[in-house]
Parts: C-alpha cells; sequence; structure tokens
C-alpha cells in the first residue's frame, strides 16, 4: 500500500483529546492504529486507561537483543479558529511538497513514519536488529496524565534499553536535528467572579469591583518591566546554560530574522539580557494562552461581567519542578487578588522539563543515523516545547529518551493549516531503519 494512503487515513481521524465531543473519535483512532500495527506484523493491543487507550505493539522479542520503546501520540490539538484554514482540518490534502492537516506533523506523519519503517524491514528481511516497543498514547495534547500509571503498572513489559520519540523540530529542511532539551510546563485556569450576575453597567457601573479589571491588573502583575516574571522565587532552580551549549546554538542557521518571518510577529520581545534562543529554549516563561470575560458579541453590551477567566501556562526548565512552581505562582495570584472578588483556581496538566546529554553511546548512534538518512552534520539544539512523559519515561522506566524530530519551523503544529514536508515522511521511514540498525550495534 502506498504510504501516503496510509497518512491520509490516519489524518482523517479528528483525534482531538481537548475536547468531549470527538471522544468516540479518539477511540476509533486508536483502534484503527492497533489493526494498522497488526498488519505490519506486530503484536498489538489496547491498554484500557480512565482516560484514552495506550496503543502497544511489539515484534518477537529475543533477549539477546536491545530494546528500543518508539513513542508517539495520535491525539491532536482542537482546529479552531477554523475559518483560517485554507482547506479542512480532516480532510487531507497534498499541496505542492507538503501535506496538510491537523497532526500532519504533531505528531500522525512522524509516528506513522516509525511504524511503516519497521513494517518494510519485516516484509523485507524478516526481522529486525532489535526488539521494538511501540507505545503511542491518545493524551499527550492534554498532558498525558495517565502514561505514568501505565508505564508503572507495566514495567516489566514496557522495559527498554533507549527510547526513540520524532515529535521535535529540524532546524531547517535537510538539516538533521538532535534534541536533547526540553521544557517542562504546567497549565493553570483563574477564575475570577464578581457580582453573582452580569450587572448594568450604567446601574451598578462603579460600585462593584468589575473582574474582568481586576483579573487584567493581576496579568499585568506577572511580568516586571524587563520581561522577567515576577513571581517570588520563580528563577531559584534554573540551571544556567553551559559553555558548550552556546557554542553549539552560535552554529545554528537559526537567526532573529527567520524568527521574525515565521511568527509573523512585529518585533521579538522576551526576557532582558538572553538571545532568542535561550528565551525559548533555555528560559521558564509565563503566558495567557486565554482571556474570557463580559461580551464578546457583536456591537456593544453595557454590563460589568460576573466573571472573568484566563488559560495560564508556564514553561519550565531544568531544574524546576512544576509542583513547586505551581505553589509559588498560586500563593503569588492569592496575594494579588483583592478582597472584592472571589477568585478560584483550576490546576490543570504540568510535565517535568528533560535535559539529557547527547553523547552517551546510544545519543552517539542516533546521530549516526541522522547522518546517514539526511546525508549532512546533525546540529544540537534544544526545544521550548513540552513532552511531558519523557522525564517519566526515566524516572519510572530509568531509560534516556532520544529525540529525533522532522517537523519544520514553518510546520504551523497546533495552528491553523498544519503541514508536513513530505520528503520528511519518507526520510522518517529511512531515519527508523537507520536508527533500529545502529542501535543494535551500541555496546
Ligand atoms: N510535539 C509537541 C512538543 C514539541 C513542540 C516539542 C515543539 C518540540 C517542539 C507536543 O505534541 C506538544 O505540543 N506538547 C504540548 C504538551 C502540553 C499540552 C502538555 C506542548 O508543548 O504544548
Ligand atoms: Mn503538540
Amino acid at each position: 500500500m502506498d504510504p501516503l494512503e496510509d497518512l491520509f487515513t490516519f489524518l482523517r481521524f479528528p483525534s482531538i483529546s481537548a475536547d468531549s465531543q470527538f471522544r468516540n473519535e479518539v477511540e476509533a483512532c486508536a483502534e484503527w492504529l492497533c489493526h494498522r500495527l497488526t498488519q505490519a506484523g506486530l503484536e498489538a493491543h489496547r491498554l484500557v486507561t480512565p482516560g484514552f487507550p495506550v496503543v502497544v505493539a511489539r515484534n518477537q522479542h529475543r533477549p539477546d537483543r536491545k530494546t528500543v520503546l518508539i513513542y508517539g501520540h495520535y491525539d491532536v490539538q482542537p482546529v479552531d479558529p477554523l475559518a483560517l484554514w485554507d482547506s479542512l482540518p480532516f480532510e487531507p490534502v497534498v499541496k505542492g511538497n507538503k501535506i496538510y492537516a491537523r497532526g500532519a506533523t504533531d505528531n500522525k506523519g512522524q509516528i506513522l513514519a516509525h511504524i511503516l519503517g519497521v513494517e518494510q524491514a519485516l516484509r523485507e528481511k524478516g526481522d529486525l536488529p532489535v526488539n521494538v516497543v511501540f507505545v503511542i498514547e491518545g493524551e499527550e495534547e492534554v498532558g498525558s496524565g495517565h502514561l505514568g500509571q501505565v508505564l508503572t503498572d507495566h514495567r516489566q513489559a514496557l522495559g527498554a534499553d533507549i527510547v526513540a520519540v520524532s515529535d521535535t523540530g529540524m532546524v531547517a529542511p535537510g538539516i538533521p536535528t538532535f534534541t536533547y532539551g526540553l521544557r517542562g510546563i504546567f497549565c493553570l485556569e483563574l477564575r475570577l467572579q464578581g457580582p453573582a450576575v452580569d450587572l448594568h453597567s450604567g446601574i451598578f457601573g462603579g460600585s462593584v469591583a468589575n473582574p474582568a479589571t481586576v483579573l487584567s491588573r493581576m496579568l499585568s502583575a506577572l511580568h516586571d518591566a524587563h520581561g522577567r516574571v515576577a513571581v517570588p522565587g520563580f528563577y531559584d532552580d534554573v540551571k544556567p546554560l553551559e559553555d558548550w551549549e552556546r557554542t553549539l546554538w552560535a552554529q545554528l542557521p537559526l537567526t532573529d530574522e527567520l524568527w521574525l518571518r515565521t511568527t509573523g510577529a512585529k518585533q521579538l520581545s522576551g526576557e532582558e539580557g538572553f538571545s532568542t534562543l535561550e528565551r525559548v529554549w533555555a528560559r521558564p516563561t509565563a503566558e495567557i494562552n486565554g482571556l474570557a470575560s463580559g461580551y464578546q458579541g457583536e456591537g456593544s453590551k453595557t454590563i460589568v461581567p460576573s466573571r472573568a477567566v484566563a488559560k495560564l501556562s508556564f514553561r519550565l526548565v531544568p531544574n524546576q519542578d512544576p509542583e513547586k512552581i505551581r505553589r509559588q505562582v498560586t500563593d503569588f495570584l492569592r496575594r494579588l487578588c483583592p478582597e472584592s472578588v472571589s477568585m478560584d483556581t483550576l490546576s490543570q496538566h504540568e510535565g517535568k522539563p528533560y535535559l539529557v546529554r547527547p553523547d552517551s553511546s546510544y545519543g552517539r548512534a542516533a546521530q549516526r543515523a541522522l547522518e546517514r538518512t539526511f546525508q549532512k552534520p546533525v546540529a544540537f539544539i534544544r526545544e521550548g516545547g513540552s513532552i511531558p512523559i519523557t522525564q517519566t519515561f526515566k524516572d519510572v522506566l530509568g531509560t534516556d529518551t532520544l529525540l529525533l524530530g522532522l517537523a519544520l519551523p514553518d510546520c504551523k503544529a497546533h495552528s491553523p493549516n498544519e503541514n508536513f514536508l513530505l520528503e520528511n515522511f519518507y526520510a522518517g521511514i529511512r531515519l527508523n531503519q537507520n536508527l533500529l540498525e545502529e542501535l543494535a550495534h551500541v555496546t
């Protein structure tokens, strides 16, 4: 079968984990995936969790071979704003040299490349050079809340020498990229309640606190005038960048000019005293992801809103602990909040940051595989995004993770018109095969 046909089928499932309306579609996607892995010649099954199933698949294992756990996710981010898509998010199309659909890069295209690599090797050679365990979850985009427990419960069956993940970026087309660090994250919803209902702003305005005003004041206190997060203690555990990292990053083909173009922002902005790459890869941040209060419809409506809500997330770096920072942030917000409104915080998902030495024997094997696949020297980066399970692999299974991503800077992950370069899809299939061969020879 044409690899693209498979990718199209995978992409047609609207497997949006964040939105409960799509629950059946996420389940259906897991079922298809399980079936597809069986078809590839693997023993596949679904592990039930209180959330979405984890799809697990393995080849015939032999005790004298290395075991590689290949991790990915079949869930995707919500698609809104739908109006900004040039074609429908779950009706994949090829335009030019790219395939467009939600999940094309993040992460269906990348994980399917691994599956097809394994299938092809099994078909051509009858066997793989290593034991493989695929672990493909349906809750990565909502913080991998149940996968940690699955790893703990199945520690024996899921034990591996090394984890391989393609869910990160490449610095530019054709440049093989080895990611050795990720930021952590925790998400928080801040809810303020003012008057019992929306009030007439003429009759009551001026006599009661407006929760939208209070929220704005609180949010504006999150950063100081130098772009630093103002939460006391926030930076206490931040591990400074090392010299070798600065040296390697200086060689990357990532310029501020490119960053400006990719973001479409008017200018770059962030914490004073740090370069763009340092700001996103090695410094923690506080972001407002969503804001809601009062009337959002056409025209004006003169009210004092009764509620105001902000969705916040904090990106963390080694060695910050999400739980500790969450407490510091919540205490800070409580102190900022006046008596005139009531405040609630809703804790949402979190994940630890990840950092691994790139020069371990497995790391070097992965770099050889990248070089064989792309015929270019490897770029070494950290990423600003988060894959919450990577540190959990280390904590629960004791296993390091190799991050060999195929996402390009303009892949529009999480945005309208998400896309995946077809060339990278095929490169991913070869990368899987080169990787398994190189890992087999690690001593
Ligand atoms: N593939 C991304 C993580 C990523 C993005 C790594 C860019 C490197 C560069 C992953 O699917 C993702 O989006 N993760 C979420 C996790 C969160 C929802 C807990 C993220 O980073 O926002
Ligand atoms: Mn994502």
